[in-house]
């Protein structure tokens, strides 16, 4: 049996896969089992911000797992504790929890907001999200996400849910209450399409958690880590949440996830309240370290403020080529999303056939995240690819 067969024998089919076997990375390219090569502009989805394999990741991984993997968190963890520190030292966090993933990461900070809420009042444990968000696939995670389609057939959904709608204070003045423990925001909506939040809006959502004394949480799984040109997205706006949930970059593909918090939310979770066996890790640690002394550099992220710029440019001019598929780009830094006027799945499938990885979000959205080390020849050339399919889809 090929790996193809195999995955459809054995492994559960919550996935539609394109039929490509990727067997090596280097960089901004993948090979596939016949050696083709694609540049990856999708980066495993806003995963290997370093791109694959990164060689100074590698080793450190190669490294810590000859000399210790795990160990459980009964104990202190030499590696945790560094990189506890280097996100606190490049941030506004205070204190720092590991887990897994990015929906275990909104999992405890909705669960902080949540104690910190119920210890003042038992009725203070509502949340607040928004619509065309998406904040993960646990349940707590589903119940936050404002897409019926990621919690329909689920049974209940989390109590004291409620969802305002995005970039609209009006709106979420209407739900918010003293019973509000937390505020949940992606500074940029990722799988709801590359939408940003207006300035105005995140300042909002600050005034209003002050007020009410409720939480604001940054839900960063996507936007930090470099992406959108800062090290993490709040740092655009003047404004601190006081709660940051991390994970995909942070690893740079070794799985680990974050909850950053400040102030009033740093020391809600108490011995015994929160706890994840993997959480924090030797070896999952050590890749954070290596990911976020690379991307922490002031010069790193200018270029990646450089180069989102040239990939938007870019993006727009291929807009002003194909007015009848591109509707407008938006996004920031090297998240960025060319809309489209149809849906763009088929866009897709022929880009990648063509050598080129992008994906489709919220239906018609053509998304870019590829890895910021990405150059402008390489730029040039995913541009080149899309220009061809273009050509060929609008003919
Ligand atoms: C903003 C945001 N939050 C949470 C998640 C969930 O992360 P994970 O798949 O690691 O659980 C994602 C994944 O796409 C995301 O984009």
């Amino acid at each position: 049996m090929n790996v193809f067969e195999k995955t459809e024998n054995f492994v559960m089919k919550t996935y539609n896969r394109f039929s490509v076997n990727f067997v090596k990375g280097e960089g901004c390219w993948l090979y596939d089992d016949k050696d083709k090569k694609y540049l990856d502009m999708l980066a495993g989805i806003a995963v290997c911000n370093l791109g694959h394999c990164h060689p100074t990741v590698s080793d450190a991984i190669c490294e810590q797992a000859r000399k210790l993997i795990h160990v459980s968190n009964l104990f202190h963890i030499e590696t945790q504790a560094e990189l506890a520190e280097l996100i606190c030292k490049n941030s506004f966090g205070e204190k720092v929890f590991f887990c897994n993933s990015g929906a275990e990461a909104n999992e405890g900070a909705i669960k902080l907001a949540r104690r910190y809420g119920t210890e003042k009042n038992p009725e203070k444990y509502e949340i607040v999200a928004f619509r065309q968000s998406f904040h993960g696939r646990t349940m707590a995670a589903v119940s936050i996400t404002g897409q019926g389609k990621y919690n329909e057939g689920f049974g209940p959904m989390l109590r004291g849910v409620k969802f305002a709608e995005f970039n609209n204070l009006d709106s979420v003045k209407e739900v918010v209450s003293d019973k509000t423990a937390g505020i949940i925001v992606e500074p940029i909506q990722g799988e709801g399409g590359i939408v940003p939040a207006d300035k105005d809006f995140l300042l909002g959502l600050r005034k209003i958690a002050d007020e009410i004394d409720a939480i604001l949480i940054f839900d960063e799984v996507q936007t930090g880590i470099g992406r959108t040109g800062k090290l993490f997205a709040y740092q655009h706006y003047g404004i601190e949440p006081d709660v940051m949930t991390l994970a995909k970059a942070l690893g740079n593909g070794v799985p680990i996830g974050a909850i950053v918090a400040k102030g009033k939310a740093a020391d809600v979770l108490k011995p015994g309240l929160h706890a994840s066996t993997f959480g924090g890790n030797p070896l999952a640690t050590r890749a954070g370290i290596e990911v976020i002394k690379i991307v922490s550099d002031e010069e790193f992220l200018k270029e990646v403020e450089r180069k989102g710029k040239y990939l938007a440019k870019k993006l727009e001019e291929l807009k002003g080529e194909f007015s009848e598929i591109i509707n407008f780009v938006r996004g920031k830094g090297l998240m960025l999303g060319a809309v489209c006027k149809i849906p763009c799945s088929d866009i897709v499938k022929l880009a990648l056939e063509k050598g080129l990885i992008i994906n489709c979000t919220a239906g018609n959205v053509l998304r870019f995240v590829p890895p910021l080390v990405i150059t402008e020849d390489e730029i040039d050339y995913g541009i080149k690819i899309l220009k061809e399919v273009l050509k060929e889809h609008a003919s």
